[in-house]
Formats: C-alpha cells, structure tokens, sequence
C-alpha cells in the first residue's frame, strides 16, 4: 500500500509513524507537515528527525502553518512537550525538507499513484483542504483518506464536544469532510478505546532497547498529560489506531454517515450527522486488544 502521513509529530504521531514504518505492507513514500501539536516547521523538523531515528528516508514537504481562517496559533506544547517529541530540546533539523509544499507534493503523489494512494492524516486538515482546492482531480486520484479526528458519539478532548485535530482547524475540516472524497474517521469512539499502559511502553523498551525506549521515554510526557485529566490507566493510541486502519480495516466497526463540522458557538468543531453528504466510514469501535499487540510486536521488531 502506497501511504503518505500528513503530521504534526506530536508524540502519538511518532508511535504511528514507526508502526507504519514497521508494517510489512506499507510503503511510505512521503510525509506531509501540518502546525498542530507543534509549529508547522517543527513539525516538519520532527518528522525528519523520526525518519533519521527509524533508519529511512523519504520526502517531507512543510505545509500549512495556520488555520483556514486564523492570523496566529498556539501548539498543544501542554499535551506534547515544548518541541512535540516530550521533554526532547533542540531537535536537530536532519537534512532539508522536500522543495515543494505539501498540498503540491500530495496532488503530485496523488496524481502518480492515482486509484492507489492512501493518505493517512494524523493532524489538522489544513494541508488536504489546500490539495482539494488546489487540484480538481486530487478528490478522485486518492483511493482513500483515512483520518484521526473527530468524535462522534464520544465526548470531545477539547471541549465537550470537539476533538483536538478537527477544532483547530474546523473550516478545514468541514472542507474536506465535504469534499467527496473517501474518507474513514477514526475519532475518539475508536481511540480511547485504545489506551497503551506503562507497562506496555516498558515492553516495549525491553523488546526494541533503541526505538522502543525512544518511545517509552517521549511517552512519559504523554501519560503525565492523561494522569492530569483524570486517565489514570494509560493514554490513546489515537494516530496510530488511524493507520491500522488503513492496513486493516475489517477490524474496525464503521457506521456510514455523512459528516458536518459545527463551524461557530460551544459546539465548535463538532463532527455531526449530515445525511446530504457522501457517506464517511465512522470507526465506532475496533478490536483494541489486536490493536495494541499489533502496534507492540511491529515496533518491537524495530530493535
Ligand atoms: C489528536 O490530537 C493530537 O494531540 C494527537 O496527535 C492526535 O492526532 C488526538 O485528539
Ligand atoms: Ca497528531
């Protein structure tokens, strides 16, 4: 499978990262950089430096670094650490980034590997909103967007009622949702589902001393946030559930919905039922123990 990660790494964007890295099935030909977790060129000097840690190399095109609509954006630095990456400082940038920006190298990769390209976006949708509005043929050339964000009938992480990805870039959001496209929502009813424990980073550590320490150690960052808000037993494993579900999706339940981002008031950035829209596969559930044994016995084989 011909995959592209849109990202804003962020520490559960690293354990997706390495887990699509380690999928046998997988071919990663590229990242594409979004603000979010993080500025957008930290983002992208993140993503770089976790295909330096994971030992391969791909493109990495910068891409938007602002909501549609805003003039300035604050990074979730409380939930991944000031650089994204947990108590990591001074990431060193490795290498430079791809020349073009990353709707161009989307709609280009799209355009290459049309009817094949998968796109995993693990951040705001600010980039995929820019590949739709910069190329027609780009909703048709990408054989499906699967997408970590959103909550259905599960509260919201932000607010009661929105999830982090879609509530910092709502307008984006709604976009692509109404774009046409095929799209998979893995929100927050399948995410915290998921939760990867202590023990479970200690696992992985023991099995893949190098990558899987790495994570252990931008982890712990990740868990104190999760311990502050009350989830005591672990936190999700959010983008990488997303990209198990581009590898596997019949472990997933879907509900068929058309969905609508609440674009003003409380409600902001909520996603909701729109029946006058193409249907989007909603991931209400999936099977969370394969999901978390998956995820440690790829990583594991990282060493
Ligand atoms: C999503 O928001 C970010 O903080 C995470 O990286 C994930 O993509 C979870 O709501
Ligand atoms: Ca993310």
């Amino acid at each position: 499978m011909k995959l592209i990660i849109d990202t804003d790494p962020g520490i559960d964007d690293a354990i997706a990262i390495a887990l699509a890295h380690a999928l046998p099935q997988v071919d990663l030909i590229g990242m594409t950089a979004v603000f979010g977790n993080t500025h957008v060129v930290q983002s992208s000097r993140n993503a770089r430096y976790l295909a330096d840690l994971l030992g391969f190399d791909v493109p990495v095109a910068e891409g938007a670094a602002l909501p549609y609509g805003e003039v300035s954006y604050a990074p979730s630095d409380y939930v991944h650490g000031p650089e994204g990456l947990g108590d990591l400082m001074t990431i060193p940038q490795i290498g430079q980034n791809d020349p073009r920006n990353a709707a161009q190298f989307l709609c280009e990769m799209a355009a290459k590997y049309a009817g094949e390209l998968v796109i995993c976006a693990i951040g705001p949708l600010a980039n995929i909103a820019d590949a739709i509005a910069l190329d027609p043929s780009f909703v048709t050339n990408v054989k499906s967007l699967v997408i970590m964000g959103g909550a259905f009938e599960h509260a919201g992480n932000v607010s009661p009622y929105a999830e982090a990805n879609i509530i910092h870039d709502p307008i984006a959001a709604d976009a692509v949702f109404g774009s046409g496209m095929t799209i998979t929502m893995v929100g927050l009813d399948a995410t915290m589902k998921t939760l990867l424990t202590p023990t479970d980073f200690d696992d992985l550590e023991k099995a893949a001393p190098k990558i899987g320490g790495f994570i252990k150690r931008i982890a712990d960052f990740y868990l104190g946030f999760y311990r502050s808000v009350g989830v005591i037993d672990g936190c999700p494993m959010h983008d990488a559930l997303a990209v198990l579900a581009c590898t596997d999706p019949e472990k997933f339940t879907f509900q068929m919905t058309g969905i609508k981002v609440t674009q003003s008031g409380d409600e902001i950035g909520a996603t909701v039922a729109d029946t006058t829209r193409k249907p989007v596969a909603v991931a209400m559930g999936c099977d969370a123990v394969w999901a978390v044994d998956l995820m440690k016995t790829q990583i594991s084989g990282l060493g």
